[in-house]
């Protein structure tokens, strides 16, 4: 455990776990590339003889269990969310699937979004489901059915999205926090969408923060990973244990690159949320978008939410096609600047069709997603190309 700077959160981002290196001076943490290390006689692990400079680099005996490189990762993303302790996983799903395993137990209930990343829901509905978890989807940005849903059955854990994927529905975390700690419940939150830089859960009472940092934390679409980040060091511990029982960290190069990408998480965001702010204030006025999903629209029901616990609105905006789901397909085929791909929070600009794409797990579930539904996942790119490359396929209402 390094001594932590204090300090705001770009500070953090670019210090937090990242002294240089005591013995060489390298001013980031090196890519620990190894499985095991040599041992000074039976338990003799080494680094205790470099003293209090060199506690980060202690201790070590094989890389499933502790690897340096993980371990400053670990630190900056503990600071970042404000929590006791973070474990990094090699996706976002291996590290939903550590947490669930070590909170759930067969017999148990757990309430999750009405609209949830496809593959947190296949989790639930096809993994956990089997293992005697049972689910129910509530509406999360309406308290009242969450409050309704906990009185009718006790529940495990209150799992949370917001914004949600991909609609974008906002809920008030502080509220659920409040009705799950009533009913005994966990809340935990998947913070993918926000990132700890617009949102901090555990600030605002949740107990658990989940991410997938193969999205704004990495952000360069190079690297996939996962990770957890809790209130209770207990809860961290446990973690600790059942991750490295099961095997599901994330290798050192990968651990590398996830923190290299979380020292500009800062400055990446506020471009995201003003790019997604003038593309969602353009689809918004077009005529062949029948509805736009961006928290920051005054008209979006979350709205007020939102402002309250986000420093900022994000980088994701979805929308509806007028002339339904050919016509969003078509869409998705036909802009050059955004990609057509899966994934988003990278500095290039992706779209997709959910139904077919993101979401088709949940087809046929009350989960599923409009088929009209476009994402964009809005990059960093200069918003008047953005812009440009989707009036192009839209058609430009100023020419008409
Ligand atoms: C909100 C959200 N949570 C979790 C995940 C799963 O992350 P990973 O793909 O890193 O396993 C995703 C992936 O798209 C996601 O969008």
């Amino acid at each position: 455990m390094q001594t932590q700077p204090h300090g705001g959160f770009e500070t953090l981002a670019i210090h937090a776990g990242q002294q240089p290196d005591p013995v060489t001076g390298a001013v980031v943490p090196p890519i620990y590339q190894v499985s095991t290390y040599k041992q000074d006689g039976v338990g003799g692990l080494r680094g205790k003889e470099l003293g209090d400079a060199a506690r980060w680099i202690e201790g070590y005996d094989y890389s499933r269990t502790d690897n340096p490189t993980r371990g400053a990762l670990e630190e900056c993303l503990a600071a970042l969310e404000g929590g006791a302790r973070s474990l990094t996983f090699a996706s976002g799903l291996a590290a939903s699937d550590c947490l669930l395993r070590v909170v759930c137990k067969p017999g148990d209930h757990v309430l999750i979004p009405a609209d949830a990343y496809g593959g947190t829901f296949r989790l639930f509905d096809k993994i956990l489901s089997d293992w005697g978890v049972s689910y129910r989807p509530v509406p999360m940005s309406d308290s009242t059915a969450v409050r309704a849903a906990l009185a009718d059955r006790p529940a495990k854990l209150v799992w949370l999205e917001t914004p949600t994927n991909p609609l974008l529905a906002i809920a008030d975390i502080a509220a659920l926090a409040q009705l799950a700690r009533d009913a005994g419940a966990l809340l935990v939150v998947d913070n993918t969408f926000a990132s700890p830089y617009l949102q901090q859960p555990l600030a605002l009472g949740a107990d658990v923060v989940v991410h997938s940092t193969t999205k704004y934390i990495g952000g360069h679409s190079d690297v996939v990973g996962g990770a957890v980040v809790v209130a209770d060091p207990g809860l961290g511990e446990h973690l600790y244990f059942v991750r490295n029982a099961v095997g599901s960290p994330p290798g050192p190069f990968d651990a590398w690159l996830t923190l290299r990408g979380a020292k500009t998480l800062a400055v990446r965001m506020d471009r995201h949320c003003l790019n997604a702010a003038r593309i969602a204030d353009m689809l918004a006025s077009h005529p062949e978008v029948s509805q736009v999903f961006y928290p920051g629209l005054v008209s979006h029901p979350g709205h007020e939410i939102a402002a309250k616990q986000m420093r900022g609105f994000g980088g994701m905006v979805s929308f509806r096609a007028r002339r339904g789901a050919a016509a969003a397909v078509e869409i998705c085929g036909r802009t050059q600047l955004f990609t057509l791909g899966e994934s988003l929070g990278g500095v290039e600009s992706l779209i997709e069709h959910p139904a077919r794409m993101t979401h088709a797990s949940v087809a046929g579930s009350p989960l599923e997603v409009p088929a009209d539904l476009v994402r964009l996942s809005v990059g960093i790119e200069s918003a008047d190309d953005l812009i440009e490359d989707l009036r192009t396929v839209l058609g430009d209402p100023r020419t008409r």
